[in-house]
């Protein structure tokens, strides 16, 4: 019988985890793997956080804090919620951890001995005053569209619009607030494009079964036409190139993070985790809707590349989001109903909330979240009919 891998999407430990993640996907995953576990299947549930990446060295920034202590502080929190709630992972990791780093260096290595990068020099910002590359998240300016003068170098957040650095108006490092200047630097590559041509555009026109919703997005990107995208970063948070002469360069998070399910399986099976990644095992991975490309087209990219009969994700079940009594579930807002707060103000409260969660999962839509709504569902639902049925069965 085929094994089966359920992966969660891994939440960034920069913040405690909200109903909508649970709605979207922890539940969804942690439901399925129940089943799977009670039809006998042999089943693999792996989660962890994900510790790297931009926004959390600007947390670090503000608190004034390293981002190693923004992630242990988040990692410990959410892990403790999780398992408060009692989703039943195989095993929580973490992307600091040093399986993770051997793993994704390796599976770097692997594919750059393959001939699967192209090495790229292309110019980017660079602040003089703090010596380093600039990250888009990094660069602060006047929005070209709005003139909101708290415009980001990747985006808008007051009128959306998606943005790049060189757009913004008096463009400005967050750093140092010097004006930053463009220079060059080498990256590596993956060839999207060709890999679209050889694999991808196959890969997801067989995909039959998988959501509508989906498929839309993937069949829009491979429409428009894939290009090139960095996989490695002029960073210093993050897992360090592994090639000589690349100091203060870093594997791109999205890169790395969804190699941290192999982390996760080596670490929760190291005498067998080679067989929960290779063979006729159905690879399956729960995500919300904004994690789509990753999941979909640059993860089984990078795993049909590294060869070695490694599998390819057999189906990606991809959740729309909840609202949160009429608007959306907002971190920088602080418009959200977080894990850890609601079993602290509810304690033993848990199976309510599964309950609630799942009744209302956006699996198709957008769903929406009110407080009142979780109490009728709870009162004339979970109390009336289940356990009217329950005391029918009983008598
Ligand atoms: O969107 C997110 O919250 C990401 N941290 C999900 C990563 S999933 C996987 F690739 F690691
Ligand atoms: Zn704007």
């Amino acid at each position: 019988m085929a094994k089966t891998t359920i992966t969660a999407a891994l939440p960034y430990a920069n913040g405690p985890v909200h109903i909508g993640h649970l709605a979207g996907v922890y539940l969804p995953a942690d439901t399925y793997a129940r089943y799977m576990r009670l039809k006998g299947e042999e089943t693999l549930f792996v989660c962890g956080s994900d510790e790297h990446g931009v926004p959390i060295t600007l947390r670090a920034k503000k608190e004034g804090i390293t981002p190693q202590d923004v992630v242990d502080r988040y990692h410990a929190l959410i892990q403790e919620s999780f398992e408060k709630l009692d989703i039943n992972f195989d095993i929580y990791s973490r992307t600091s951890s040093e399986t993770h780093k051997q793993t994704s260096q390796d599976f770097f290595l692997n594919l750059l001995k393959k001939g699967a990068f192209k090495e790229i020099t292309s110019e980017q910002f660079f602040d003089p005053e703090a010596q380093q590359f600039l990250a888009d998240r990094y660069i602060t300016g006047d929005c070209p569209k709005c003139q909101n003068p708290g415009a980001y170098g990747d985006q808008c957040e007051k009128c959306g619009s998606t943005l790049s650095p060189n757009e913004l108006v008096n463009p400005k490092s967050a750093l140092s607030g010097a004006t930053p200047i463009l220079k060059d630097t080498k990256n590596w590559y993956l060839p999207l494009d060709e890999i679209q041509e050889n694999f991808l555009n196959n890969y997801i026109n067989a995909q039959k079964d998988w959501r509508s919703t989906v498929l839309g997005q993937c069949k829009s990107w491979l429409n428009d036409g894939l290009k090139e995208r960095a996989m490695t970063r002029d960073l210093n948070w993050g897992i360090p190139v592994p090639v000589e002469n690349a100091e203060g360069k870093v594997l791109y998070v999205w890169f790395e993070a969804p190699i941290g399910y192999i982390s996760a399986t080596k670490d929760a099976r190291p005498n067998d985790w080679e067989s929960w990644w290779t063979g006729d095992t159905n690879l399956v991975h729960f995500i919300g809707k904004d994690n789509i490309v990753f999941h979909c087209i640059i993860f089984p990219a990078m795993l049909h590349l590294r060869g070695d009969n490694y599998i390819v994700p057999k189906q990606v079940p991809a959740n729309e989001f909840l609202n949160l009594e009429g608007q959306k579930i907002s971190t920088s807002r602080n418009w959200a109903v977080w894990l850890n707060e609601y079993l602290e103000d509810l304690p033993n409260r848990q199976d309510e909330l599964r309950f609630v969660l799942h009744s209302i999962a956006p699996e198709t839509k957008d769903s929406e979240f009110t407080w009142k709504d979780y109490q009728t569902r709870i009162n004339s639902e979970l109390v009336g009919i289940l356990e009217t049925l329950q005391i029918g069965f009983w008598y």
